[in-house]
């Protein structure tokens, strides 16, 4: 975090974000850069406003006051507040919800083709064979979430770890800028948990990652930074050591069961 930070250095940018909801503050003044190529956590107990902040930067939900910002590799800057959902996904910002939303009566493969084919639907993907770049796109990115031996195997048949995978998979097809994941490894086993961080970490070679999660060893396993929220406020933001460190941070999560 030093001054010699070029402002490409940076992929996102969020400024004095508050959001209320009917007078309630889910989030009040917060402010915080996304830099490239890293993986990102946002930390914080329950209710502490990280969903709320993902929900923002992908336009769900319109904040009451602030910006936030998308600096695209070698292309304009995007203001991402007030733009359509869709828009903000077609512009490379990705989004993966908490529940798995894979075609479980189809193949791996076909769930990829047809993230592929995204926009332009399944019928497309029905009636228009992949070409054999977009069927090597899909192997070699199966690959890297570990999924190459079970390409052929219907998807409602993988392990619940394996279909997050899968998920994540569909999303790097469609080349994002930034991949956002809401508690990736919830219900996941240590594991799992673990491989999860080795392909975050694998990943954000070619894109950046904003995470939200609660398993503290996944987090120092993965994390380049984490940024803490409590109350819908920044308590603080460094490396996992520092926060893991602070008295406040420390505060805040006792009585959370040792995570
Ligand atoms: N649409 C909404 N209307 C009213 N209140 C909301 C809305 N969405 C979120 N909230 C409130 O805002 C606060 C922050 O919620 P949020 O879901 O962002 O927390 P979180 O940090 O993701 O928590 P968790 O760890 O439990 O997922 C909570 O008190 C929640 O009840
Ligand atoms: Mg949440």
């Amino acid at each position: 975090m030093s001054m010699e930070n070029k402002p490409n250095d940076y992929v996102l940018e969020i400024n004095n974000i508050s959001v209320s909801f009917d007078g309630f503050y889910a989030l009040t003044d917060v402010r915080t850069k996304v830099r490239r190529n890293t993986v990102h956590f946002f930390i914080g107990p329950n209710g502490a406003g990280k969903t709320t902040l993902l929900d923002i930067i992908c336009a769900k939900t319109k904040p009451t006051a602030g910006t936030v910002m998308f600096y695209p590799k070698d292309k304009e800057p995007v203001r991402l507040t007030g733009m359509k959902e869709y828009k903000i996904v077609q512009a490379g910002v990705g989004r993966k919800f908490q529940v798995p939303s894979v075609f479980v009566n189809l193949t791996v493969t076909e769930n990829m083709i047809l993230s592929l084919k995204g926009h332009k639907g399944i019928f497309d993907s029905i009636f228009h064979a992949p070409t054999k770049e977009e069927m090597e796109s899909i192997h070699s990115t199966l690959k890297r979430v570990g999924l190459e031996d079970r390409a052929d195997v219907r998807a409602g048949s993988l392990a619940h770890g394996q279909k997050q995978w899968l998920e994540i998979a569909m999303q790097l097809l469609q080349k994002p800028e930034i991949i956002m994941l809401d508690e990736p490894a919830a219900g996941m086993g240590k594991p799992e948990t673990f491989k999860t961080g080795e392909i975050l970490k694998e990943i954000k070679k070619e894109c950046t990652i904003i995470v939200i999660e609660h398993d503290m060893d996944f987090v120092k396993q993965a994390a380049d930074i984490v940024t803490v929220l409590h109350e819908g406020k920044m308590l603080m933001e460094g490396s996992i050591n520092d926060v893991l460190a602070d008295k406040t941070v420390q505060a805040v999560y006792l009585g959370r069961g040792g995570e």
